[in-house]
């Protein structure tokens, strides 16, 4: 590790430690790296098979038997009422959380329980949350270099102009040295998907990227996905914002009681929804 980061840790709260970061940016982090080369057996147009798969919190069952196959740039929207299953579904394509029964494959990956190297699925798979969750003593810039730098071992100079660019790609390079509590929410949000996009990950997970924000911070993070599904970046969106979801989403996926109850494409799911849970849905989000 570098002297200029092990300066950076410094600041971290007693107990933490470069181990305990590089443990976070392992589950939050993710790239993608020659997969097809290394994985050649899939099919190199699917990046998500989940077949079957259900998950259970204890006795609660929050996944049924989820379907879902994602190709290669494609953009998928997810929506669905709270506690729906949505976060616990991606959540098991980069194995924050466990599936128990079924089979997810991951860029050609299986996850399963004896897997060795998650870091390897997460390095496939960026991750944008809701609360950004950005390392809070930490520079933008180191924010973006860090992952690179500790999971991908890529030399800092390297890293440095890695971030540059992404930091260049969501529109904020003038904050690169700022701290993240410095930022505005959507400038936040910007940095987070700056860095995941520095580990040029197979496929982005946003988990209601813009749900934390005030208003009118919404459309410059809807603006900069929107920027990223038109470069063919291979999406998977939890969000309600339907403005999106109809001009972005090849498919919309309406999610009820750990079920995909519903998909389509944009205009027949909002035109012509099939469930009544889907219409009822629709009918309570679109109604202002
Ligand atoms: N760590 C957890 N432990 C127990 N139950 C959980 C946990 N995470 C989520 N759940 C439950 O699983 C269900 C689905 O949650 P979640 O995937 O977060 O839904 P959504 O993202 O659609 O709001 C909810 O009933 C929630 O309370
Ligand atoms: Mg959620």
């Amino acid at each position: 590790m570098t002297a200029g980061l092990k300066s950076h840790l410094k600041g971290l709260d007693s107990g933490d430690s470069s181990q305990a970061i590089g443990n976070v940016l392992r589950e939050s982090l993710s790239s993608q790296e020659s997969f097809s080369q290394k994985h050649g057996s899939m099919s190199a147009d699917i990046i998500i098979e989940a077949t079957n798969v259900s998950k259970w919190y204890g006795t609660f069952r929050a996944l049924t038997d989820v379907n879902l196959t994602v190709r290669k740039g494609e953009r998928i929207v997810i929506c669905g009422p709270s506690g729906s299953g949505k976060s616990t579904l991606i959540r098991c394509f980069n194995r924050l959380e466990a599936h128990q029964k079924g089979e997810i494959t991951v860029n050609g990956i299986r996850l399963h329980n004896k897997m060795r190297n998650v870091t390897e699925v997460r390095k496939n798979v960026g991750m944008v949350f809701q609360h950004f969750n950005l390392f809070p003593h930490m520079t933008v810039l180191m924010n973006c270099m860090a992952g690179p730098m500790w999971i991908k071992g890529v030399p800092e100079a390297q890293a440095k102009k890695t971030a540059l660019k992404f930091l260049e790609r969501v529109r904020i390079p003038e904050q690169a040295n700022k701290y993240p509590v410095q930022l505005s929410g959507g400038q936040q949000q910007r940095v987070a998907i700056a860095r995941s996009l520095c580990m040029e990950p197979a496929v982005m997970l946003f988990d209601e990227p813009t749900s934390a924000l005030d208003p009118e911070m919404v459309s410059e993070v809807l603006d900069t996905m929107t920027s990223l599904a038109s470069d063919g970046m291979t999406m998977v969106c939890v969000t309600h914002e339907m403005g999106f979801a109809r001009a972005v989403a090849d498919r919309v996926i309406f999610m009820d009681w750990g079920q995909i109850v519903e998909e389509g494409n944009p205009n027949d799911f909002f035109t012509n929804p099939q469930h009544e849970r889907t219409k009822l849905f629709l009918s309570q989000i679109l109604r202002h």
